[in-house]
C-alpha cells in the first residue's frame, strides 16, 4: 500500500528532480494523473475551465471542497494541494486558518495554496506554525486581475525587485514551494537559485524547480483562449467535438444504435 507524498518531500526534491505538478478537478482525471505527477493541484482555475466563470473571482469554498473531495477519491500517491478561493483568506491570518483548516479537513488535501507575496507572509507563517503547509503563488496572481490590470507578465524591468522580495518573503514565512506565474525566464532562474524551496513555474521558463499546467489547457479541452505558456499535448476537445458530431449524424440517420447495442426479447440461457 502506498502513501501520499508530503509537502516536506516535495521541498526535498529541490536540486534532485523536477517537481511534476498538474491541476486536477475530478475523480477520473485524478486517476489518470496520480502515478505520473508528484502534485495534483485542485486549482481555482476550475471556475473558468469547468464552470464557465469569466475569472477565478467567483469560485467558492463549496466548489473547492466538492472538487477536492473528487480528486482525493481518484488518487492515492500524489500530494493534493488545494487553492484557497478569492475572499477566503485575505482578511487576515485567523480567517485564512479557519478556511484552510476546513479545506484540508473536508477534502483530505495535504496543503493549501494562496496568492500573494510580501503582504501574505504573515498569513503563511501563521498557517505553517499551526499545521497547514502552504504553497505560495506569486508573479501573475489571477485573483488580483482587477488590480493588476490584466493577465500580464510580472517582474519585468524595475518590477523584478518586487518579485524577488515576494519570493524571499514567502520562503522565509515557511512556504514549502512557490508557484511563479508568467515571470521572465531569467528572473525565474535567478529566484530559483536564491530560494531553498522549489519554484513551480507556469510561464516562467525552463529553469524552475518544477512545472505546473492546467490540465484542460494541455489536453486541448479548454480552448477559449490559449496563453503562450501552454503546450498542447493532446487535442481532446477537437476529438470530442468530432465524436459528438458523428453520434448526432448516426442518430439522425438511424445508424445508431445497431443490433449489438440493442436488447432482444428473450434472455439468453
Ligand atoms: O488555479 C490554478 O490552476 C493555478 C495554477 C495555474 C498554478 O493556480
Ligand atoms: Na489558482
Amino acid at each position: 500500500t502506498t502513501r501520499r507524498l508530503m509537502p516536506a518531500e516535495i521541498t526535498a526534491m529541490k536540486g534532485r528532480a523536477p517537481v511534476v505538478c498538474l491541476t486536477a478537478y475530478t475523480t477520473p482525471v485524478a486517476r489518470l494523473a496520480d502515478t505520473s505527477c508528484d502534485v495534483l493541484l485542485v486549482g481555482d482555475s476550475l471556475g473558468m475551465v469547468l464552470h464557465g466563470l469569466p475569472s477565478t473571482l467567483g469560485v467558492t469554498m463549496e466548489m473547492m471542497i466538492l472538487h477536492g473531495q473528487a480528486v482525493a477519491r481518484g488518487s492515492e500517491r500524489a500530494l493534493i494541494v488545494i487553492d484557497m478561493p478569492f475572499g477566503s483568506y485575505e482578511e487576515g491570518p485567523a480567517q485564512a486558518f479557519r478556511n484552510a483548516a476546513r479545506l484540508m479537513a473536508e477534502t483530505g488535501a495535504g496543503a493549501v495554496k494562496l496568492e500573494g507575496g510580501q503582504h501574505m507572509a504573515e498569513t503563511i507563517a501563521f498557517l505553517t506554525a499551526r499545521g497547514i503547509p502552504v504553497m505560495a503563488h506569486i508573479g501573475l496572481t489571477p485573483q488580483s486581475v482587477n488590480t493588476l490590470g490584466g493577465y500580464k507578465v510580472q517582474g519585468r524591468g524595475h518590477d523584478a525587485a518586487r518579485l524577488r522580495a515576494d519570493a524571499l518573503s514567502v520562503a522565509a514565512a515557511g512556504a514549502f514551494a512557490v508557484v511563479l506565474e508568467k515571470v521572465p525566464a531569467a528572473l525565474a532562474a535567478q529566484v530559483s537559485r536564491e530560494l531553498a524551496i522549489p519554484t513551480i513555474g507556469i510561464g516562467a521558463g525552463v529553469d524552475c524547480d518544477g512545472q505546473v499546467l492546467v490540465i484542460d489547457d494541455m489536453l486541448g479541452l479548454f480552448t477559449d483562449f490559449r496563453p503562450k505558456f501552454v503546450k498542447r499535448y493532446a487535442e481532446l476537445g477537437a476529438q470530442a467535438a468530432e465524436a459528438i458530431a458523428v453520434y448526432a449524424a448516426e442518430v439522425r440517420s438511424r445508424a445508431f444504435p445497431a443490433p449489438e447495442h440493442s436488447f432482444a426479447d428473450e434472455v439468453k440461457k
